[in-house]
């Protein structure tokens, strides 16, 4: 199936950031005010510095976080809500980073609560996947990325907005991408699951490609059938960076 939606174009910067950054926030939204490309725009930011981020991207871009809890509230010490991160600005939030499931233990049933948690706020909640580089030399690719859908996607709330993001753990910052066939193959499998499970609504669903995008190649990452866009970690930490992929998005 072809994407015919307007891409969305998401930073993760991880845990890099301080106050001193924004001004790379401020000049990616000047540069996407003047430019308009035909995308969403969106970085997700560490929950300190959101709030900030949010004033810097001045309406332009949308803020979102990297992370969020799987509860509404409660004793949960040093843990940040959905609710907390809309509240200072956010728009969206990653949940399920391969990062977190694996410096975090995060399972499939705990993405599922976070994402539940998200679209309760009212985030646009952001679902990756991905399969390990033993498990695609083992040939479970499908397997494990189906199953990481299976069992993360939470039910949709009226008006609730998900999209997944396929990032090949072998891929995340080490310069190497999968082929375009893999790519086609892994994100058609992952539109079967959702429109299995979601019907229409698992047809209109973004699945954005993360994992070394660049600007030498998000053109054509993103002329890929079924890819909605792209999630984009060390390129997103520099205005320079993550504008020349802006200037890739496809017109
Ligand atoms: P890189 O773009 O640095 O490979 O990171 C990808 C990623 O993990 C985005 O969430």
């Amino acid at each position: 199936m072809r994407i015919t939606m307007r891409p969305l174009i998401a930073g993760n910067w991880k845990m890099h950031g301080v106050g001193s950054r924004l001004n790379q926030i401020e000049d990616i939204a000047a540069s996407v005010g003047a430019s308009r490309p035909e995308a969403d725009v969106l970085l997700c930011v560490p929950a300190t510095l959101i709030f900030r981020a949010a004033r810097a991207a001045a309406g332009q871009i949308a803020i979102g976080g990297e992370d969020c809890a799987m509860e509404a509230e409660g004793a949960f010490t040093g843990d940040v809500s959905a609710d907390m991160l809309k509240d200072a600005g956010a728009s969206a939030v990653i949940v399920g980073h391969s990062e977190r499931r694996e410096h975090h233990g995060e399972t499939d049933a705990v993405v599922a609560a976070k994402a539940r948690s998200a679209l309760r706020s009212g985030l646009l909640a952001i679902v990756c996947i991905g399969e390990s580089e033993a498990q695609r030399r083992d040939g479970k690719t499908m397997v494990v990325c189906g199953e990481q859908l299976a069992g993360s996607l939470p039910e949709i709330p009226d008006g609730g907005e998900l999209a997944v993001a396929y990032e090949p753990l072998w891929a995340i910052g080490s310069g190497h991408i999968p082929t375009a066939a893999d790519v086609i193959a892994v994100h058609a499998h992952a539109r079967s699951c959702l429109v299995l499970r979601f019907g229409d609504e698992g047809r209109a669903m973004r699945i954005l490609y993360g994992g070394s995008v660049k600007a030498e190649n998000a053109q054509s990452i993103l002329d890929l059938a079924d890819v909605g866009g792209v999630l984009i970690g060390g390129a997103s930490l520099s205005a320079a960076d993550f504008d020349a992929v802006l200037r890739a998005v496809p017109r």
